[in-house]
């Protein structure tokens, strides 16, 4: 009995050595074929050449927008060594617009794609080097990805947040101007959109032209909407913006979207997680998500958001 359970205490043992064994080796194979997958270090003397033959023509031996073709340009190509400008847009930005052409990002149809003359490694060698073109400095570290939320509709123009709110910087509220004096927030008109596009692309881009008709048919751009509450509910921007709330605090980070979307509003996943006792986070735009917020704001900063039905539902 004795030896018998020692003999089973070893033969555990060894099983149990045997399993570790396979499971380091396993760890180990993983570790070298995710190592192997991983990008060879990019070789920016590569990158160098690549953009000399196929990127200088357009954008200039130092990247700033003045190759010998620039001149035939409506949009001009752009000044990529500008780091003001460049630095905060991520990598998988510039990998899209190089392969698939700047209308990939709504851009001008002027930048080619050359996703069929450049492998994926010597795009992401053309990219080390336009960052190395950068001044001020690119700081990998600094950048913030993309963010591509859920159910973003088709809107009836490409208008990217990325490019005017991300890159150019342009104020939240110089769009949306009534946020701070009124209930809604306000779509910009077609007039405010041509105010920088009576010029900024409009010969050669045609998701620019999309608004010059609108303005030539003296039409409002249907934009489709993606917050929105019931009827039966009341809500203001103006006292939450006073309050001094960021947009991102309710909207997230649309700086960073080339199309906005949400999950908003009521679901039975979140109705039933809750039944059954787990506490999911409320939803956007939900009632919980409102009165959430409203305690946590009176307790932490003093703040007066009501909590009585009659505010909100009147
Ligand atoms: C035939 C001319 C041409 C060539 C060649 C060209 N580009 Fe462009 N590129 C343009 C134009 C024009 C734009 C401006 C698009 C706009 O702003 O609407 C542009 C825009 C870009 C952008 C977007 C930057 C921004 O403003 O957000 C990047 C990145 C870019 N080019 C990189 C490259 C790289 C890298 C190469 C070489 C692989 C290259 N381009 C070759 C014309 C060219
Ligand atoms: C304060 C100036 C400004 C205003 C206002 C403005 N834009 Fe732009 N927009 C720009 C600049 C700068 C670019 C970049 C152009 C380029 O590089 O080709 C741009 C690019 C675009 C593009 C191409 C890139 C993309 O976003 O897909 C579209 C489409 C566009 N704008 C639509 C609009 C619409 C629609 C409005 C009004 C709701 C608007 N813009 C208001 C400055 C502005
Ligand atoms: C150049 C003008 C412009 C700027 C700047 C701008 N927006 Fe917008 N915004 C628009 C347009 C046009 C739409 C409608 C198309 C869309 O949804 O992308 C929109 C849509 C939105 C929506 C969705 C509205 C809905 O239907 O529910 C939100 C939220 C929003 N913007 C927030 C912001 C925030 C936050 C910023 C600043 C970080 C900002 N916007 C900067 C023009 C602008
Ligand atoms: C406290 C949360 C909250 C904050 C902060 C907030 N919003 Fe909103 N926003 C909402 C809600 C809720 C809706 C839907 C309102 C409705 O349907 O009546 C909305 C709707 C919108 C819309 C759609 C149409 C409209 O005219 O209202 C836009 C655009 C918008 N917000 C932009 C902004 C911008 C820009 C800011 C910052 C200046 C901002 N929001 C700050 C909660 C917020
Ligand atoms: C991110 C936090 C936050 C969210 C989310 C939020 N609120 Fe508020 N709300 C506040 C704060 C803070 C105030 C109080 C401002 C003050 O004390 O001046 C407020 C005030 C209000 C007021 C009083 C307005 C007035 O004129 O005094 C109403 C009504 C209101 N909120 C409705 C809503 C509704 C409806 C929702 C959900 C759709 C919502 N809020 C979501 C933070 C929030
Ligand atoms: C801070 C704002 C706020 C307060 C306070 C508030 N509600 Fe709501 N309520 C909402 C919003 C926003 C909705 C719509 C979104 C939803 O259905 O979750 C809603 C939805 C509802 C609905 C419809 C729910 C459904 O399933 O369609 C009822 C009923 C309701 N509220 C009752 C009340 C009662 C009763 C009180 C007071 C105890 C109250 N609410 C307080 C914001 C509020």
């Amino acid at each position: 009995m004795n030896t018998g359970s020692t003999r089973g205490g070893r033969a555990r043992r060894l099983l149990r050595f045997s399993v570790t064994a396979v499971l380091l080796a396993i760890l180990g194979s993983l570790a070298a074929a995710t190592s192997a997958a991983a990008p060879a270090a990019l070789d920016l003397k590569a990158g160098q050449a690549l953009y000399a033959t196929h990127c200088a023509l357009c954008h200039g031996p130092s990247g700033l927008g003045d190759g010998p073709s620039a001149a035939g340009f409506a949009t001009k190509p752009s000044n990529l060594a500008d780091g003001r400008l460049m630095n905060g847009l991520p990598d998988d930005f510039l990998a899209n617009v190089i392969t698939h052409g700047a209308p990939a990002e709504g851009l001008s149809p002027g930048m080619p794609a050359f996703g069929a003359y450049l492998s994926e490694v010597q795009i992401r060698e053309v990219i080390l080097y336009v960052r190395s073109l950068a001044s001020p400095p690119f700081r990998a570290a600094a950048v913030l990805p993309i963010v591509a939320p859920p159910r973003a509709p088709t809107q009836p123009i490409f208008f990217s947040h990325l490019i005017h709110a991300g890159k150019y910087q342009i104020d939240c509220q110089y769009c949306h101007a009534d946020a701070r004096r009124s209930e809604y927030a306000g779509l910009p008109s077609v007039e405010r959109c041509l105010g920088c596009h009576k010029i900024i692309g409009a010969q050669d881009n045609p998701e620019i032209g999309k608004i010059q008709e609108y303005a030539r048919r003296e039409q409002p751009i249907p934009w489709v909407r993606i917050f929105k509450l019931p009827e039966f509910t009341y809500f203001t921007h103006k006292a939450h913006v006073r309050f001094g709330l960021a947009c991102q605090a309710c909207h997230g980070p649309i700086e960073r979207m080339r199309v906005v979307g949400a999950e908003t509003g009521p679901s039975l996943t979140n109705d039933l997680m809750n039944l059954i006792g787990l506490k999911p986070p409320p939803r956007p735009l939900t009632m919980g998500w409102c009165v959430e917020c409203h305690r946590a704001q009176n307790a932490a900063r003093g703040a007066r958001a009501p909590l009585d039905c009659i505010t909100c539902h009147h």
